[in-house]
């Protein structure tokens, strides 16, 4: 078990260049499956769950090389359809890609039921809907199994989804880019991923329109080819390390980024007193003369990250007032908040609301990573805590941030990770 020991109360100051986004770069590599050629992908970040969903693919038949660091070179014509191995599949929550990919060019699928994160119930129903619409009949084995087969084929159909969400529209987009006929989504999730996986199919010579509005037209083709395609950045990890420097007091600018997918993450520290400063492919923030309390609701793109959440929580506590956190996505996203407390933090919640005391200090802490971006939260909070806080439970950091421990250090921060029961010494390497 590793954990990470962080030196805290010192201000982060410099720049960090932001890695490829984890939630298009799974989407997109389950989606490679889809293509019997060569594609090769750039951008695409050193995280865990890159690895586990690149290790999926090679278990399946899949040639998979990496190039060169961040590069990596897919090859799906000989992978073979039910062969996704469960463990990995119950890993992560990315894997229900397999299905939409496997329905595309198999039109079957067998995989196991999808695991991840634990922020409360994650049903797939509307993934289910969305397949069933396009001719596919869908069984479910307790939560164990999922197999669909359509045995006439996937036909484009209207579907309208009771909810806003990101990975079953991203699942009807794999589905129906092979379908025959025209398939329509209606209420679709908008996030910039949305339309990188929109922007990856048509370079591989799919016909999707209106990805990044609520309807997105898919016109099926009959077979796909390769290409090379780059990820876009991750703004989640951006925000994550702007967040950072500001409850530290520093002043970071993040490079490689896309500024208007920072928009909400930007606009609410904004409201908080802090200077943004907006580049072409990079932002800038530091504390300005006041940091207030805010009342903030995290809804789907282009509202504000329910991914931002944890993070935003910490702040809160930092600044002046008494902030309001309501979570509009997740029914269960607040179980980071005892951890928080143990660094002093003053919070109750009430259902889907959190009222958060700004306090001005934390207090380091012995704490552990509940979930990914409740991890990164806690990276925050020990960044900001004078004094050494140690967090558990890593691997689900690590699931999500490329190199955090050499990005944080290349600004000013003490952290290490060390191998527990290891003894760690700081200024003394
Ligand atoms: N929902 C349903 N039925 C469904 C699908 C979703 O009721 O069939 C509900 C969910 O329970 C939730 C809401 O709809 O209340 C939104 O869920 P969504 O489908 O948008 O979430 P997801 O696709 O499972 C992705 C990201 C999450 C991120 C959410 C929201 C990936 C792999 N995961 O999850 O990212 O929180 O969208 O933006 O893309 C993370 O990166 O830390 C993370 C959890």
């Amino acid at each position: 078990m590793d954990k990470y020991v962080i030196n805290g109360g010192k201000p982060l100051n410099g720049s960090i260049e932001i890695s490829g986004m984890k939630n298009a770069a799974v989407a997109v590599i389950f989606a490679s499956l889809l293509v019997e050629d060569t594609i090769v992908l750039e951008n695409i970040p050193s995280i865990l769950d890159v690895a586990v969903s690149l290790n999926i693919l090679k278990d399946m038949g899949a040639s998979v090389k990496m190039l060169r660091k961040n590069t990596v070179e897919i090859n799906a014509k000989n992978a073979r359809c039910g062969t996704a191995p469960s463990d990995m599949v119950r890993r992560m929550r990315a894997s229900y890609y397999i299905i939409g990919a496997e329905l595309g060019r198999f039109k079957k699928s067998a995989i196991a039921y999808p695991g991840g994160c634990d922020f409360g119930t994650r049903p797939i129903d509307q993934h289910i809907k969305a397949f069933e619409s396009l001719g596919a009949k869908v069984e479910l084995d307790g939560n164990l199994i999922i197999e669909s087969v359509a045995e006439n084929g996937l036909h484009g159909a209207n579907v309208f989804f009771d909810m806003v969400t990101v990975g079953a529209t991203m699942n009807l987009m794999i589905a129906a880019v092979m379908a025959e006929g025209v398939t329509v989504i209606d209420n679709a999730a908008r996030e910039p991923h949305i339309v990188d996986l929109a922007n990856f199919l048509n370079t591989c010579g799919a016909d999707v329109r209106g990805a990044g509005t609520d309807t997105i037209k898919i016109k099926g083709v009959e077979k796909l080819h390769g290409c090379t395609y780059a990820i876009i950045p991750d703004m989640i990890e951006a925000g994550t390390y702007m967040y950072a420097a500001i409850a530290t007091g520093g002043r970071l600018t993040v490079t490689n980024v896309i500024p208007k997918h920072l928009e909400s993450i930007t606009a609410k520290i904004e409201e908080m007193g802090v200077i943004v400063e907006e580049g072409d492919d990079s932002v800038t923030v530091s504390r300005g003369e006041t940091f207030k309390r805010l009342k903030i609701k995290t809804t789907p793109y282009p509202g504000f990250p329910t991914d931002m959440q944890p993070q935003m929580c910490v702040l809160m506590c930092l600044a002046d007032g008494k902030s309001t956190l309501v979570e509009g996505v997740w029914d269960n996203r607040f179980r980071y908040i005892d951890q928080l407390r143990r660094m002093g933090a003053q919070i109750t919640v009430n259902d889907d609301t959190a009222y958060v005391e700004g306090i001005h200090e934390l207090h380091p802490a012995k704490v552990r990573a509940v979930d990914l971006r409740a991890g990164a939260a806690m990276v925050i909070a020990g960044l900001a805590a004078k004094g050494i806080t140690e967090i558990e439970d890593i691997q689900y950091i690590e699931r999500g941030y490329d190199d955090i421990v050499g990005k944080l250090s290349s600004i000013g921060a003490e952290i290490k990770k060390v191998s527990v029961p290891d003894e760690i010494v700081f200024g003394k390497d």
